[in-house]
Parts: C-alpha cells; structure tokens; sequence
C-alpha cells in the first residue's frame, strides 16, 4: 500500500500498533507496520532500557512511543510520594471489605507500604516527569510521538519536528482534534467508544467521519474496534488513512499479557468490555471483573479521580488479587473485539490476516458497486 501515512513514515502499510510489550513494537514494524511503545508508569531509565532494546532488534525500522501527558496537571503540593493520605476512608474501606469478603488475604503491613510507594512513584505524568522522559526517548532514532491525553504543548512539537520526529495525539470528539490540529500535530488518531483503555462514549461509526471532516487535509488514523480487514476497510472508507490498534496484540505470544487474563480474554463476549472509572477514575474500557462489578452496586462509592482510583486499584487491590491469582477479579483494558479474540497468534499473523481480509474486502466491493 502508499499513502500519505506510508510515505511519513516508509512504511508498507498504515497499521500503528499501540503496545506496552516491546516485543509486539518490534515485531509490528518488523512486519511491514509501524509499533508504538507506551511508556505510562516506567520510569526515564526503564523508558531507555526498553528503547534501546527495542534499537537493538528492530533492524532500523521506524518505531514511536506514547506518553500520558495530561493538558491540565492539577499539584497536590508535592503529594506525589503521600498518596494514601488523598485515599478517603470510605474508599480504602470499600476495597478492603470487598476483598476480605471474596477472601483474598490482605498483604503483610510493610509489604504493602512498599509496594503503594514504587507504584506511586511509577506514575509519572507530571509536566517535568513528562518533560523527562521525553528527553531520554528522544536520544533514541524514534519517529513518532504521540500524547493520549490532550493537545502536546507546541513547544514539544516544534522540538520534535526540528530533530525530524511527527506528532500526534488521540481525539474523542472533533473539538480535541482541532486543538490537535493548532499546535501542529502531523496527524490525529480517532479514537471510538470501542476502544480498549481511555475513550469515550461515541462510536468509531460516528466519530471517524466527523474528525476527519474537522481537521481535512489532515490525515486520519481509525481507533477503536479494528482487529482485522473487514473494520480496517470501514476506517478508510470513512476517510481515514490508517488503523491504530491496541487491543488486538493482546491475544498474541508476544504480548505482556498473563495466561490467567488472556485465558479470561479468549471467553469473553463484547459485552464484557465495559466503560468503567472503577480502574483509572477516566473512564477506560477493560474487562468485566468482580472488582468493575462491585463500582456499580448499589450503594458502592463513586470512583476517586484520576490518579487516585488508580493508585487505589493497583495498590490496594491488583496486588492482593495478583498474589493469590483470584481470576474472577482480574481487569486489563480490552475493547469491544474481545469477542473476536478467541485464541493465541502471532503479531505476524495478526497483520498479515488484516492485509488479506483488506484486499479481499475492496476486491468485494470492486465487484459489489462495478
Ligand atoms: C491494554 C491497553 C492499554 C492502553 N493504554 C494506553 C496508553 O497508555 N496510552 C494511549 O494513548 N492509549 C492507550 N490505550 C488505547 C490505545 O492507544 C487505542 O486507542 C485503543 O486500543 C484502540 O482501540 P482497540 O483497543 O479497539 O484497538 C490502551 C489500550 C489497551 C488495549
């Protein structure tokens, strides 16, 4: 395939992969598309050590990465490092007992300590730790930098830019594109409620056409529901010149994902992806569990804003659950084509089977509209 996305970059075909696991980053360049590290929670010498990891057997392909770099950063006064004295009672009660009921054990006093304080520290997404870590990618060759959470600021683009390096940033709603669009993205993702992780509440359907009308002649990528070349084909029939994907490597052997959760994955129905600020406190769309469950009883508190529910999930709850590996409390975000995710691949495959359903697609409609 050419287009304008394969032309930015030199790549054979417009598939951008959104991936913890630097594995999947460097098998989907490898294979033709274009792998993008997310790097929430790693700290700047982590970020360097999976960058220059993924420098040492990419085989010079182009690779990105993608930072949580909110627009707005509200400070606590240095509360960064004393995150369970902003956790309200009520909350740290309502997990506790919730656990205690399903009779997961609790862990030793000064294990948990330690534990909330690495997890706090590892959420790094203040405007300096931002700053940071861009810096350290930035001494990598990267050709991508994309923000999930807002307009990047226009200086970050232009420093980019200047080092030969494209911008962009995930939009739910044409407004955010525009933003996007104004401080000098080189393209904007469309992410719809599909999606797995952050999103919103209207569908790739609806929203691709409408951004990409927005922001014309700016390209596209379609996010949100493509895993394979039939949805592949939809995104570029709505306008978009590419497909951004996260969900889909997760069912592959390269992924970071955990036998337990895969194992939940592959039984589960679209449904069970729900929209939920139980994990995050942004309402992010993840794996129906006991604990997403338990946020829409009644009576049940409403979650904390982000980073706080986050930092209530992953260190009050995810790693008491973990311990005694509890599957029925196990979440990890996923989108809508959980469904169609029913057993293990490869990243390969996954690009391969979405190339032949793609040229099978257009030779359909060819002949379907001839
Ligand atoms: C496990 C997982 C984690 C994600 N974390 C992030 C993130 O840190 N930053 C980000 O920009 N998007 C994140 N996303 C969203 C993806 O970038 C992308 O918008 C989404 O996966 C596209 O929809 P799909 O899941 O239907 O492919 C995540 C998605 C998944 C599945």
């Amino acid at each position: 395939m050419t287009n304008r996305m394969c032309e930015m970059f030199g790549i054979e075909a417009p598939i951008f992969a959104f991936s913890h696991c630097r594995d999947v980053v460097v098998e989907v360049s490898k294979a033709g598309g274009l792998g993008v590290l997310g790097m929430a929670r790693m700290s700047p010498e982590r970020v360097d050590a999976e960058l220059s990891w993924i420098d040492a057997h990419i085989g010079g392909r182009p690779y990105g990465v993608d930072i949580l770099m909110p627009t707005t950063f509200q400070d606590h006064g240095g509360a960064k490092h004393d995150a369970a004295r902003l956790l309200p009672a009520e909350h740290l009660d309502f997990v506790r007992e919730m656990l205690d009921a399903a009779g997961i054990p609790p862990l030793p006093e000064d294990e948990a300590e330690r534990i909330e304080h690495d997890l706090v520290a590892s959420f790094n997404f203040t405007p300096e730790e931002s700053a940071r870590m861009i810096e350290v990618a930035m001494r990598h060759p990267i050709s991508l930098i994309v923000n999930a959470l807002g307009s990047p600021p226009r200086e970050l683009v232009e420093r980019a830019h200047a080092r030969g390096i494209k911008v962009a940033a995930m939009a739910g709603a044409p407004r955010h594109a525009i933003r996007h669009r104004d401080v000098g993205c080189d393209f904007v993702i469309a992410v719809g409620t599909e999606a797995g992780g952050h999103t919103g509440s209207v569908t790739s359907m609806t929203l691709w056409p409408r951004i990409v009308d927005a922001v014309a002649p700016l390209p596209v990528l379609g996010a949100g529901g493509i895993g394979r070349g039939r949805q592949m084909a939809a995104a570029l029939a709505l306008g978009c010149e590419g497909a951004w994907c996260g969900s889909i490597w997760l069912k592959t052997v390269q992924s970071e994902v955990t036998p337990e959760i895969k194992a939940r994955m592959f039984a589960a129905s679209a449904g069970d992806a729900v929209l939920t600020r139980s994990v995050t406190g942004k309402p992010c769309r993840t794996l129906r569990s006991a604990f997403t469950d338990a946020w829409d009883a009644p009576g049940a508190p409403d979650p904390l804003p982000a980073p706080l529910q986050g930092i209530l999930w992953w260190g009050k709850g995810r790693t008491r659950v973990e311990r005694v590996r509890a599957p029925e409390f196990l979440t990890y975000p996923v989108g809508q084509i959980v469904e169609d995710m029913t057993g293990e691949t490869s990243v390969r495959q996954v690009v391969q089977e979405m190339l032949t359903e793609l040229a099978d697609t257009k030779e359909r409609l060819d002949r379907l509209l001839s």
